[in-house]
């Protein structure tokens, strides 16, 4: 049986959390970008760029949940990693800022620049440990983190780290409220979504499509993957959508075939602007002054565009994107974001 948002919101009140973001995020609706692809669908953007916590994104609704696991554990420090340029690790540098938390940043710098530029910027401004490493993001990265924390365990310190298995699902759970937040104002203006966009391959969209099946909504969820993890992903967002589902208390269950993980939009790779991705980003920001970042949501939103184009929506249909920030990024690579790259 379908639980309604309010029943979401109480039962996401038993789990620990830590208020970090601005929210509930705007849901607006963009009709001058709607007008551009042909007025025929609705278009309405999930201002998750807008959450705050040094320049906003959806890891800042992930941190609510996770360090207030880490305070729930009595964590003195948190262990972290991913790319140089990385938001993930740029709004938990910030949320241990705030918290005061130790935060330590091991940045997969592989063959990157480490120019003080985008989100590495803002890790030293709010006083991240940052040392750079060159193992590779995925399986290699995640078990030099443990190890690193393992470390700090033998010098009789209690970290808080990035460990997939427990800190994926609790990051869902996030995306979990972010859905009861878009049901709720939705419902209020009489409007149901036919699709729901969001660049994902972990967390949050096992969060989206978790929270869609929970509040019984009829909308389809289009995961677009900003990369290709070894793993299967569809598995994996099933059993992280599962565990979060099991931290909720509620019976409903995920199979790898209810995921629509769509790669199809990652070339020419991860991190790499691509050509359809730099089309919706000045599309969005010269109609709607909104921004998008090259890595992730430009490539969600190249496919949103694409498949209004492709007449896959009859008129009148509504779809919600969740912009889930990114925004430092177009700092760091002022080329990609112009295409005046190689
Ligand atoms: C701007 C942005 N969008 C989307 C994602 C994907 O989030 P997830 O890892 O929860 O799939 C990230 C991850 O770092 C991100 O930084």
């Amino acid at each position: 049986m379908a639980l309604s948002a309010d029943e979401l919101f109480a039962a996401l009140e038993e789990i620990p959390r830590v208020p970090l973001a601005h929210l509930p995020t705007p849901l607006e609706e963009v009709p001058a970008f709607s007008a551009a692809l042909g007025g025929r669908i609705r278009v309405f953007i999930k201002r998750d760029d807008c959450t705050g916590l040094l320049l906003g994104g959806n890891k800042a609704r992930h941190n609510e949940f996770l360090m207030g696991d880490a305070l729930d554990q009595d964590c003195d420090r948190v262990v972290w990693g991913a790319k140089v340029q990385s938001n993930n690790c740029r709004q938990t540098a910030a949320a241990c800022a705030k918290l005061g938390l130790p935060c330590y940043l091991y940045l997969s710098r592989a063959g990157l620049s480490t120019e003080p530029q985008g989100n590495l910027l803002l890790d030293y401004l709010v006083g991240a440990h940052v040392e750079f490493t060159d193992a590779k993001i995925g399986p290699e990265l995640d078990s030099y983190l443990l190890a690193r924390a393992d470390e700090f365990r033998k010098e009789g310190h209690n970290p808080y780290v990035w460990d997939r298995d427990r800190v994926v699902p609790r990051a869902a759970l996030s995306y979990v409220d972010c859905m009861a937040e878009i049901a709720d104002d939705l419902a209020s203006e009489e409007l149901e979504a036919a699709a729901i966009y969001v660049s994902s391959a972990g967390g949050t969209g096992a969060g989206v499509a978790l929270g869609v099946q929970l509040l019984g909504l009829s909308a389809k969820v289009r995961l677009i993957c900003p990369m290709a993890w070894p793993w299967d992903i569809p598995e994996a967002l099933a059993r992280d959508a599962n565990a979060a589902a099991e931290l909720l208390g509620v019976p409903q269950r995920l199979k790898p075939s209810d995921f629509d993980a769509d790669k199809s939009y990652i070339a020419p790779g991860y991190g790499l602007p691509s050509k359809a991705g730099q089309e919706a980003l000045h599309l969005l920001a010269r109609t709607e002054a909104i921004l998008l970042d090259p890595v992730y949501s430009a490539k969600a939103m190249a496919a949103l565009i694409a498949d209004v184009r492709a007449d896959k929506y009859p008129p009148g249909s509504i779809l919600v994107f969740i912009h889930t920030g990114g925004t430092p990024a177009i700092f760091a690579d002022p080329a990609g974001v112009l295409g005046t790259g190689s």
